[in-house]
């Protein structure tokens, strides 16, 4: 399937506008691109306690995984607080239990330009049982 970096990045810039991060201050947008061709998006969601708080990128992955969709192709990640912003630790071994015969590609976005990689740049050995 051709993937359209750019109309994912649009919807994780588009996710970041929802953040609700009072705590932080720094604000995340995520859209993943499914093998099915649906795009689910999500963005960082903190709390008063603030372990509580989800990511962006976990977001949008648990609203697809619980409607369904279990195979993840591309990521896109947006921050108006960073530039390149970089899934956390967390999120990518998340990333990978969903990554199926096709490596996944994440995109960030520098200087107003596309970056595209792929999951084993971020995690490589990840963790499978
Ligand atoms: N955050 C994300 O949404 N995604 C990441 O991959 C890194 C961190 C959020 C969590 C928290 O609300 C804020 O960024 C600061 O850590």
């Amino acid at each position: 399937m051709d993937i359209d970096y750019k109309l994912l990045m649009d919807q994780a810039k588009e996710a970041s506008k929802y953040s609700y991060s009072p705590f932080s201050k720094f604000a995340v947008g995520a859209a993943v691109l499914m093998s099915n061709g649906n795009i689910y998006t999500g963005c960082n969601v903190e709390n008063s306690s603030f372990g509580m708080t989800i990511c962006a990128e976990r977001c949008a992955i648990f609203k697809a995984v619980s409607e369904g969709q279990k195979e993840i192709l591309a990521v896109a990640i947006y921050s108006p607080n960073a530039d390149d912003c970089y899934p956390c630790g967390a999120c990518r071994q998340v990333m990978y239990e969903f990554q199926g015969e096709n490596e996944i590609s994440i995109i960030t976005e520098s200087k107003g330009n596309p970056v595209i990689r792929k999951m084993k740049d971020f995690l490589p050995y990840g963790f499978r049982i």
